[in-house]
């Protein structure tokens, strides 16, 4: 594909694939399923030496919240995700408004201890997190542009292939649709004074570079990003299950876009989700013809402040269940069916 032979390698992906290379030996030889679970939103720099970049929505709560439904349902997983956006087990306890030292408490010898009211959610998240290490079942790879995305997905979809049905890909990742292309990027910091400003060479284009200034105006010219998904269906991972996700804001679109995206790619189910309520409720749409809502009940849309801190109260707006907690089980048995009857794209939900 043109895109590879035009746009870097990244320093990163030998080390990376390397990684996943033993993983997943291992739990091919143990036969277990693997998930490729990818997470938080890609980068588009707009300077070689980035100074300047335009960024996707996603804080990465979505895949690191999946990430441990899968593991508990027995997955190995790994887990490509936007470097510092959140972790599988970490997530309960960064990101948050409050400081991590807000868990911890002085013993009465003065020695640090977790706080006794956080010590039992604490010590479930830690057996958890404890257990996937143990088993090595969880393989954490950053990713931060979105030219480290795609060269990332597409090797680790290509290193998967021998695991044939066993492996599932979850793309909850939100994806550039634009980007700078590596011979149209400028090298050096985009000066914004006009007393600075340099036409910097442009590869042997003779265009303008993407972004740049004119007269007080940054001026960004992106290209399109290749649309990997029918890519990853028809080439990189034809025998494994593939699972989107569809991120819009008006929610007369939603059950349009996610039909049109399975209709396009041709892949197994569309998990559609609205901006502002996305933590409560899902469109499953899938390649059987089927729809249907996961929805959180309004009476659990909001986590009890019983065993939360005082501070706290009021300003939670954690649903009580974690949708994901729904999410892959159904995804766990649609994969279960996909497997058994052979027959790919006729999922009945
Ligand atoms: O992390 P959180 O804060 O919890 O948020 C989670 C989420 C809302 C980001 C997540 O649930 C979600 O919806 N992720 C997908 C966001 C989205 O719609 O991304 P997209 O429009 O870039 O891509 C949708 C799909 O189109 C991708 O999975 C990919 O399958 C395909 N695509 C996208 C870009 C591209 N160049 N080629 C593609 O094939």
């Amino acid at each position: 594909m043109e895109y590879f032979e035009n746009n870097p390698r990244p320093a990163s992906l030998d080390s990376h694939i390397a990684l996943a290379r033993a993983f997943i030996d291992q739990h091919a030889e143990q036969n277990r399923r693997v998930a490729l679970v990818t997470s938080g939103g890609t980068t588009v720099p707009l300077e070689n030496q980035t100074v300047r970049f335009i960024d996707n929505f996603s804080a990465g709560t979505r895949g690191a919240t999946s990430a441990e439904y899968f593991l508990e349902s027995g997955y190995a997983v790994i887990f490509l995700h936007r470097q510092f956006s959140l972790l599988p087990y970490a997530r309960h306890y960064s990101h948050s408004t409050n400081c991590f030292l807000d868990y911890m408490a002085f013993s009465s010898s003065g020695g640090v201890v977790i706080d006794t009211e956080y010590q039992h959610q604490m010590g479930d998240v830690l057996a958890k997190y404890k257990k996937a290490k143990h088993d090595n079942t969880l393989l954490l790879l950053p990713f931060t542009t979105v030219n480290e995305y795609l060269w990332h997905l597409r090797d680790l979809a290509m290193l998967m292939q021998p695991l044939g049905p066993n492996s599932l890909f979850y793309l909850a990742a939100a994806v550039s649709d634009f980007f700078v292309p590596a011979d149209r990027m400028v090298e050096h910091k985009i000066q914004s004074s006009e007393e600075f400003h340099s036409q910097q060479p442009n590869g042997n284009s003779g265009e303008p570079p993407a972004a740049h200034m004119e007269g007080k105006r940054l001026i960004i010219d992106l290209d399109p990003v290749p649309k990997f998904l029918k890519l990853l269906v028809d080439k990189w991972a034809p025998h494994s299950m593939i699972i989107s996700f569809k991120l819009e804001t008006d929610p007369s679109m939603l059950a349009e876009k996610s039909r049109y995206a399975l209709k396009k790619y041709s892949h197994h189910l569309v998990i559609g989700n609205l901006l502002n309520t996305r933590k409560w409720e899902v469109l499953f749409v899938s390649a059987g013809g089927g729809e249907k809502w996961l929805r959180v009940p309004a009476n659990r849309r909001t986590k009890s402040v019983s065993g939360s801190r005082p501070e706290d109260a009021g300003k939670d707006s954690e649903p009580a269940v974690e949708i994901e907690s729904w999410i892959v089980p159904e995804i766990e048995k649609l994969h279960t069916q996909m497997i058994e009857n052979g027959d790919p794209r006729e999922l009945a939900l």
